[in-house]
């Protein structure tokens, strides 16, 4: 069976209330259950921190055994020269993800420090992204 691991970083709990106009009204704990749902064919593990030492302590421990890993890194996205370092060191592949499109946003939400070492990425489709990353790894 198949693993992936779904791992979201800071304020990704808030989820549902968070900014509802950006990141609509769904929990992240209500769509995992639509997600497991439909891909009942393989094994789907959630992570997520507030912290992006715990992010990189789940990069380090699950990229060397599972079979792809989702990561919306949230605002460390933007920042993390650490995140990206544990992504180059891990071998599982990894698919960056982000709810909005951080395109059409403010500029600092244009660079990613992680698309690079980042399989591919998927950006703008709301919560649905989560769903087309998990499809990709599939199809790797
Ligand atoms: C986000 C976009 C980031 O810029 C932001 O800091 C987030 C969420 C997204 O999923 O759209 O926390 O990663």
């Amino acid at each position: 069976m198949k693993r992936i691991q779904i791992i979201n970083g800071p304020n990704l709990n808030l989820l549902g209330k968070r900014e509802p106009t950006v990141y609509g009204n769904q929990t992240f704990e209500a769509y995992l259950v639509e997600l497991k749902k439909k891909f009942s064919e393989i094994e789907l593990v959630y992570f997520q921190s507030n912290n992006e030492g715990d992010l990189i302590d789940k990069l380090q421990e699950t990229g060397f055994t599972f079979d792809g890993i989702v990561l919306n890194a949230g605002a460390y996205t933007h920042t993390s020269v650490a995140i990206a370092d544990a992504i180059r060191s891990i071998t599982t592949p990894v698919v960056e993800v982000h709810i909005s499109n951080v395109f059409k946003r403010e500029s600092f939400r244009h660079h990613s420090f992680l698309s690079e070492v980042c399989k591919g990425c998927i950006v703008g489709f709301g919560m649905d992204s989560y769903r087309l990353a998990v499809d990709a790894i599939l199809h790797f």
